[in-house]
């Protein structure tokens, strides 16, 4: 038997990533408490409402597409940035639902992704050493002593900046612009902008015809509100534990815990040990959870997890991200995928082909090859039907900006062109075009899978 759980349990338990260095820890304490009195962000019905659909991803009756920022920035807060990733989300949900014949259950990495693990807790420039920038909800960018002093202040403007992204995500989900005759219009518009265009317009013309063919039954925006509204949902790595239990709040219809600062919160590679305090926070509240999967979690040390976080079994309550690199993928995968099915364990296998994908270049860029990118997801969805499992979701860092983080794709970015829009404040992201990219090439394999599965049944 576990210890009962409460939201401030953690304290206890040691802490990886989690800054010790604020110069003034009562002034934390009374932001935390600031935030206490705030409302919650998301409501834990909702929350409720995406494990269920997760559910059905765990079922295999549905997809799960989850994409945003590495990190979230002061910066960069502005509603075209919001739109743009809202935009490129909705246009990559239309081309996978089409190719999979399956819902996609559709989360942000957004309205709350400030926090960054970091692998070093310093950073070294021309011989002088400072401590590493930790996300805008805790220290700022900008190579300087001050700059890097944590400040609590900082916790409120994240509230505040999650709070008008969420609004007005909610409100191009419910308030139209989310009909799918504009999303289809976004996805047109960008195979015809697209080097790939030729290629990728089999399926945008399929999927044409199809909203065509509903049209002409009479399923229109107007008869079917489904149409011109979608369910989105928010997550964030739930890194920050003081933060995230500052917003957790006991749920008056259930009675159970949720942290409302999302519907879905997860946690990362680097702070899942099974004793540790990010575990000890997740096991409580009640939300969908997420955790990442890496080339150094062994199959025991998962199953151990998956007790702690889902000892019922609930299907859509864990996500594994798997989050290996293309090189590691197929050594570390097999493995943890058997060990959860022999279990007869429900989770969703979502796949993060950012993070085992990164390198540094010759000029000092830390980039992502797209093929490898592409690489890994392909990987992942030959590995898990192999071993009798769904490869359930992707989970990508990518903005609706045309960036150039990221090298490759059709637009075939190269180690030049880095520096021209480099923005990212963490890791590198795929840009609009690099994201719809990938969406098709994914829908290319499902189509695929669907084809080939379609000729051994009639054969
Ligand atoms: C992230 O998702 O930004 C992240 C830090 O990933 P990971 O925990 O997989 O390294
Ligand atoms: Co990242």
């Amino acid at each position: 038997m576990r210890e009962k759980w409460t939201p401030a349990a953690w304290r206890a338990k040691p802490a990886k990533h989690i800054p010790e260095d604020y110069p003034d820890p009562a002034a934390l304490e009374r932001v935390e408490q600031t935030l206490r009195t705030y409302p919650p962000l998301v409501f834990a019905g909702e929350a409720r409402s995406l494990k269920a659909r997760l559910g059905e991803v765990s079922a295999g009756k549905a997809f799960l597409l989850q994409g945003g920022d590495c990190a979230e920035s002061f910066k960069e807060f502005h509603p075209d940035n919001i739109r743009d990733t809202f935009r490129t989300l909705m246009a990559m949900a239309v081309v996978l639902t089409f190719a999979g014949s399956k819902p996609v259950v559709k989360v942000g990495r957004i309205a709350g992704q400030f926090g960054k693990p970091r692998s070093s807790p310093v950073e070294t420039k021309d011989g002088v050493t400072l401590p590493s920038y930790r996300g805008d909800n805790i220290n700022a960018m900008e190579f300087t002593a001050e700059a890097r002093v944590p400040d609590p202040e900082r916790l409120l403007k994240a509230y505040s900046q999650s709070a008008s992204t969420l609004n007005l995500i909610r409100a191009f989900a419910n308030g139209g612009y989310a009909d799918l005759h504009n999303v289809h219009r976004w996805m047109t518009g960008f195979v015809e902008g697209s080097p790939q265009g030729k290629r990728y317009r089999e399926i945008a013309d399929r999927i044409s015809e199809a909203i065509d063919f509903m049209e002409a039954c009479g399923i229109t925006p107007d008869s079917v509100p489904q149409m011109k509204q979608v369910d989105v949902y928010t997550s964030h790595e739930a890194l920050l534990l003081g933060y995230e239990e500052a917003l957790t709040r006991v749920d008056s219809t259930s009675g159970d815990w949720y942290d409302t600062s999302a519907h879905m919160l997860w946690i990362g590679d680097r702070t899942r040990q099974p004793d540790g305090a990010h575990i000890e926070f997740a096991r409580g509240v009640k939300n969908p959870i997420g955790m990442k999967c890496g080339p150094t979690l062994e199959p025991d040390e998962l199953i151990k997890l998956i007790d702690i976080l889902n000892p019922d079994n609930e299907p859509g309550r864990l996500t594994l991200i798997a989050r290996f690199g293309s090189d590691k993928v197929e050594a570390g995968l097999p493995k943890l995928a058997r060990a959860v099915v022999k279990e007869g364990r429900n989770v969703v296998w979502s796949c993060d082909p950012m993070h085992g994908n990164t390198l540094s270049t010759a000029t000092g860029y830390k980039t992502r090859p797209f093929d490898r990118i592409l690489g890994e997801v392909r990987s992942f969805m030959e590995i898990l039907p192999a071993e009798g499992a769904y490869p359930g979701g992707v989970h990508v860092e990518m903005t609706g900006q045309q960036v150039t983080e990221c090298l490759g794709g059709a637009q075939a970015l190269t180690e030049e062109d880095l520096s021209s829009r480099y923005h990212t404040h963490c890791d590198p992201r795929l840009n609009g075009a690099q994201a719809l990219d990938l969406a098709f090439l994914i829908a290319e394999h499902l189509r695929g899978v669907r084809t080939n599965g379609k000729k051994a049944k009639a054969g």
